[in-house]
């Protein structure tokens, strides 16, 4: 990642009143002041953020605008079922609004101007606009979308051979017009890379959600389905509208949260609601029931895997979840882990608990996702220990168990490399899970856009081939992506009216991870906050650049783990001694072969090579694999010391700088947004600041080496 110049940030937000600084400026609250509002006309109306990027607001370019009006007619709808028919409102609607304009519903083609949702079975239009092999190897989900002539007019046909892929050609369809592009000669062909694309909620039956800023569960309360619809319609459509097909709606710490008794039949009526709220989006149902369910929940002595009576209530528990549930997805289980029981508590394998429960569903056609994140058994080098356990397993997990891997061996840090598991399992299916809600980036008061992170490992291989992370999980039958979600009830959904953007990139990279980087941030932020060039271009550089900036200012050079236990959002690296291995000398985790953990060799040979070599490591990992004498310098010729002074600070006043920038904004979007937005900046100043004031000081007492940087 290249480091961001202050006044490469101040030149694109135009901030200039405070250009000319280097690195080093000091940062404080009283820095952060507005500079002054920027010429705009009226603000536009209050918002809460409940529409999130579906808020489809007028189009204001006047040209665009009639050039989509007269595109955009009326919709006739060929194909039935209710994914067709959220489509076809959400077209309806979305259309309405978008172009002021009222969007009917014709029989049948009857001039130019229409929009027509159609399957290749059920569409007359369909099947005469696209050849029907090629639409077909779209699959179900895939979708295409054709301008086709009709007279001295043109028609616009959003087709697949499955409801699934109408609904979601419909999203694209709108989401063209969302972002402002033309329409008038189209001839898009979609398929999701990845089958599975799901969202996993660590939301607990009394209502309370691990790791969640953004409020109250949106799914459960006091023990029973939240019951609110609109709520759960409003989450389906913003979750299909990113290509989103699985849900998981409870915490998959069961044992230890009020979701101990989940399986208890008294809960099917929950489940069924929740179900069928889903199932118009194309969201199939999960749930993370506890391992020793049939304790819990069964009354059985044992949770054994290879006891008759054990597989016999999975069974039965699983065929009456499906009779209420036709198309109930499975099972999300975290077992020995954290104190959450699992197969080993009986000397049985990780395979052997996860093919059990795959037994019970598979009639069915369910699945189980099975996580490898387990520590704590075994090496002390945390990092290593779910390779160790789960590699030897490859092969042997039955073909609807999915292992799902964090992005990193350790837990979801601002850096990590990527998991060697990844790579290592290749008779498994795998599913990365990437975390949205930002547990360990800042939660909801400090902005940190991960899709520049995630897309670093999407892009990294993993084999010695050259094989990317995201080519090899788009082989599995099952592969893709789970991401931890923290919805809440807020009436912004996240905390933070940005922290948005994370979930909405999170859906779009699952359907395609190749999408750029500036192409899912254009396509958030316009119809988030508009097309003013101002807001997309401040809001853009905000976003791109905060995740290093987080970095940063917590932990630069791959540390990791300098936050406090507990809610992991304060510094505190004294804790965290036994992961930094900082003394007076030296600081960072000796992971090689040659005289540290071993964890080097866990990647295939030729990346191992690179990470055993301290010269070869990038050096945003350099602590994460190499222990280093204080002094030692880095390729800028800074010495570790220094650059760990210099980061911390750089940083912070970058931080002041976002809040400046943003001050700028007002009177562009609308009030409510903007001071809500402003008031998380002015959080972040002081959050960054501590962050800088508590490592800078930690390691200057620590290493006793001053910083060599007169701070202002
Ligand atoms: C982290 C997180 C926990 C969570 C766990 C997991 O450790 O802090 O709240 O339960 O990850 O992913 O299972």
């Amino acid at each position: 990642m290249s480091r961001i110049s202050r006044r490469g940030l101040l030149q694109t937000v135009g901030v200039v009143a405070l250009a000319g600084g280097t690195v080093g400026v000091s940062t404080s609250v009283g820095n952060a002041a507005p500079i002054g509002k920027a010429a705009a006309g009226n603000p536009p109306p209050d918002e809460d953020g409940h529409e999130l990027w579906l808020r489809y607001r007028l189009i204001s370019d006047q040209t665009l605008l009639s050039a989509y009006r007269s595109a955009v007619s009326y919709l006739v709808v060929e194909a039935a079922g209710a994914m067709v028919r959220s489509a076809a409102e959400e077209l309806t609607s979305g259309l309405r609004s978008l172009l002021g304009q009222a969007i009917r519903t014709e029989g049948s083609v009857t001039g130019p101007g229409a929009v027509v949702l159609g399957t290749l079975a059920a569409s007359p239009v369909v099947a005469r606009t696209f050849q029907s092999d090629k639409l077909k190897s779209l699959g179900d989900e895939g979708f295409a979308i054709r301008t086709t002539g009709y007279g001295p007019g043109r028609v616009t046909v959003i087709a697949s051979t499955g409801a699934a892929g109408v609904l979601y050609g419909a999203f694209a369809f709108l989401r063209l017009l969302q972002t402002g592009s033309a329409i008038d000669h189209l001839d898009i062909a979609e398929s999701p890379a990845n089958p599975v694309r799901m969202l996993d909620h660590w939301d607990n039956l009394d209502g309370s959600v691990e790791r969640g800023y953004g409020g109250q569960s949106i799914f459960w309360s006091n023990g029973t389905c939240v019951t609110t619809p609109s709520r759960h319609q409003a989450y389906a459509r913003a979750a299909a509208s990113i290509g989103i097909n699985a849900v998981c709606v409870t915490n998959v710490n069961a044992n230890r949260s009020a979701n101990k008794k989940l399986l208890d039949s008294a809960r099917d009526a929950d489940l069924v609601k929740l179900a069928d709220r889903l199932r118009p989006y194309g969201i199939r149902l999960f749930i993370s029931p506890s391992f020793a369910s049939p304790m819990t929940v069964g009354g059985l002595p044992t949770a054994d895997p290879v006891n008759h009576a054990v597989r016999a209530w999975w069974a039965k528990t699983a065929d009456r979840l499906y009779a209420a549930i036709p198309d109930f997805g499975g099972f999300l289980i975290k077992a020995d882990s954290e104190g959450e029981p699992g197969p080993v508590t009986y000397g049985r394998t990780h395979a052997q608990g996860a093919n059990m429960i795959a037994a019970a569903l598979n009639n069915h056609g369910g699945l189980v996702f099975w996580r490898a994140f387990v520590y704590g058994v075994g090496d002390p080098d945390r990092a290593k220990e779910s390779y160790e356990l789960f590699t030897p397993l490859d092969g042997s997990f039955a073909s609807n168990v999915i292992v799902q891997i964090k992005n990193g061996p350790v837990d979801f840090q601002v850096r990590e490399p990527i998991h060697p598991l990844f790579g290592a399992m290749p008779h498994t299916n795998l599913t990365c899970e990437l975390e949205i809600t930002q547990e360990y980036t800042g939660q909801s008061t400090d902005l940190c856009y991960l899709v520049p992170q995630w897309k670093t490992y999407l892009d990294t291989p993993v084999t010695d081939d050259g094989t990317r992370l995201r080519d090899l999980l788009s082989r599995y039958r099952h592969g893709g992506f789970a991401g931890v979600a923290g919805f809440g009830d807020d009436a912004d959904w996240t905390g933070h009216h940005l922290a948005a953007a994370n979930a909405y990139g999170f859906g779009r990279l699952a359907w395609d991870p190749g999408l750029d980087e500036s192409v899912i941030t254009e396509e958030w932020i316009r119809p988030t906050f508009g097309t003013d060039p101002v807001v997309v271009e401040t809001i853009t550089t905000l976003l791109r650049t905060s995740w290093p900036t987080y970095e940063d200012y917590t932990s630069p050079l791959g540390l990791g783990m300098l936050c406090n236990q507990g809610d992991h959002f304060y510094p505190e690296p004294r804790v965290r001694a036994s992961t930094t291995h900082a003394d007076a000398h030296g600081v960072g985790y000796d992971r090689t072969r040659a005289t540290g953990s071993g964890y080097s060799h866990e990647y295939a040979p030729g990346i191992a090579t690179i990470f055993e070599e301290i010269t070869t490591t990038p050096e945003n990992l350099l602590l994460f694999f190499h222990h280093v004498p204080y002094t030692y310098r880095l390729k800028s010729g800074k010495t570790v010391i220094q650059h760990i002074y210099d980061t911390h600070y750089d940083g912070a006043a970058r931080v002041v700088l976002y809040s400046q920038a943003w001050a700028r904004l007002e009177g562009h979007i609308d009030q409510r947004r903007f001071h809500e937005v402003a008031q998380k900046f002015a959080g972040q100043i002081t959050h960054s600041a501590l962050w800088r004031d508590s490592i800078v000081g930690y390691f200057n007492k620590l290493s006793g080496i001053a910083d060599t940087v007169k701070r202002r």
